[in-house]
């Protein structure tokens, strides 16, 4: 039996019910452009906490599906629900007339009864939806253990400007040994927010705050919030993708996000402060969030990290290959000379690159003459993908200080189509009278290259 698949043995447009197509070829691609990520989190440990309102809005097995698919590929789990409109909903059957609000609320005997309630039901329902193993879903041949435990010490939040609390608590303590020793045996840890105290009382806890202690106490690679808000947004269209922890607090002072992303980035910062590697915040509403964002290079939401993941580094033997494909567009087009691997091998240490978790995006290289105090910029290449955000201007201007700091009086580019881009950078055009002597005997008459040269 032959395994190939052609486009042809793929069902006809006309066949009803069917997945949009996808060719083989692209669907090779895309799963290979995951790998790196399915290697870099295996035996990692990511908290991932959701509000009750994800529940509520019907989506619970479709998250556990990808859940379970995480577990399946090695990381650790631990989950943490909330429960707010479900327990503003036994506040409401039973007559009583408070409600949950985010943040800390005072929670009385009546509605710790309804936060127990509520958090019961929701426990089962996840449970539930770890068991199913149909067929024809991506829980078929799953077989997924989760366990709950008392993880956690809770203490009283206490009276508050005359306002007592009552059992509303805040996390005091968690068994971290215990957590790692279920989360080692490849279990799923479910969390509802709920603490004890040493004398036996149950408080209720904010899933962020829990969420975001586990998270630190365990050093989890990641702590990831599946919420309504679909990330942090500065303004009407664009979403903050990436931010340094320092720029998120500095968003926080600003005082410009909405009560809930607002409130969620606070974690997320905290978390990171305290050595969570990366912190996200997701929108539950987008099928499939969870693994766009952990296996895709841009993701979907926003991801604060202590630093960002960006680097401008002097190439090593191990990014010729990465070099080359970069260039390769460009050499077969002519807008660069053709190198070969042998001569950027040879090079490689007037290379720089730039990377971005993993990806090198764009390079450029530096000669430099020294006795005659001049130095040549070349292959300059920002990948498509990344042009338009002024990388060729980071590039440039690292080159540049390099230079200067090299002593280098001036610098020269040679060029066939990309004059404009360095006029604009205070280059000038000059001549092959310009170069130094030896560069000049290497001068390709053919090419024809114009001479742009810029005074430091
Ligand atoms: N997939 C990578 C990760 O999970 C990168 C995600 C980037 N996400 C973002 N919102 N910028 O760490």
């Amino acid at each position: 039996m032959s395994l190939a698949l052609s486009t042809d043995d793929l069902p006809s447009p006309e066949s009803e019910a069917v997945a949009p197509e996808i060719a083989p070829a692209q669907f090779v691609r895309w799963f290979r452009e995951v790998a790196p990520y399915v290697h870099a989190f295996r035996g990692k440990t990511f908290v991932v906490g959701f509000g009750g309102e994800l529940v509520q809005a019907g989506v619970l097995n479709s998250l556990v599906q990808d859940l379970s698919l995480l577990n399946a590929l090695g990381i650790r789990l631990v989950l943490v629900h909330g429960s707010r409109p479900q327990v503003n909903e036994q506040l409401r059957l039973k007559g009583f007339s408070h409600r949950f609000d985010r943040g800390v609320n005072v929670t009385d005997a009546d509605a710790l009864g309804c936060v127990k309630e509520a958090a019961g039901e929701i426990l089962l329902d996840i449970e539930a939806a770890f068991s199913q193993g149909l067929p024809n879903t991506p829980m078929s041949h799953a077989r997924m253990r989760v366990l709950t435990g008392n993880f956690v010490t809770a203490r009283p939040v206490g009276v508050i400007d005359g306002v007592d609390y009552q059992h509303t608590g805040h996390v005091h303590k968690i068994d971290t040994e215990a957590l790692r020793f279920v989360i080692d045996q490849g279990s799923i840890v479910l969390m509802s927010p709920l603490g004890f105290s040493p004398t036996g009382e149950a408080f209720s806890l904010s899933m962020e705050e829990l969420a975001t202690r586990i998270a630190v106490s365990l050093h989890a690679e990641k702590l990831i919030f599946l919420t309504e808000s679909p990330g942090v947004h500065e303004d009407a269209e664009h979403i903050d993708t990436e931010l340094a922890r320092v720029d998120a607090d500095a968003l926080l002072a600003q005082n410009v996000l909405d009560a809930d992303t607002a409130f969620y980035l606070e974690h997320l910062s905290r978390a990171v402060k305290q050595g969570v590697a990366r912190a996200h915040l997701l929108p539950y509403a987008l099928d499939g969030s969870i693994l766009l964002e952990i296996f895709t290079h841009d993701g979907v939401g926003t991801m604060v990290v202590e630093d960002t993941l960006e680097d401008l580094r002097p190439a090593t033997m191990d990014d010729v290959g990465a070099i080359l494909q970069l260039i390769e567009p460009l050499e077969l087009d002519g807008t660069l000379v053709p190198r070969g691997r042998k001569q950027i091998e040879r090079d490689v240490e007037t290379f720089w690159v730039a990377e971005h978790d993993g990806i090198i995006y764009g390079c450029v290289a530096l000669y430099v003459w020294p006795e005659d105090r001049m130095a040549e910029v070349a292959c300059l290449v920002v990948h498509p993908d990344w042009q338009g955000e002024g990388e060729g201007d980071k590039l440039l201007r690292h080159v540049e200080a390099r230079a200067r700091a090299s002593g280098v009086k001036r610098l020269f580019v040679l060029t066939t189509r990309t004059s404009h881009w360095f006029i604009k950078r205070g280059f000038n055009p000059g001549s092959v009278a310009d170069l130094p002597p030896s560069r000049r005997s290497q001068y390709n008459r053919a090419r024809n290259s114009l001479v742009f040269v810029k005074r430091l």
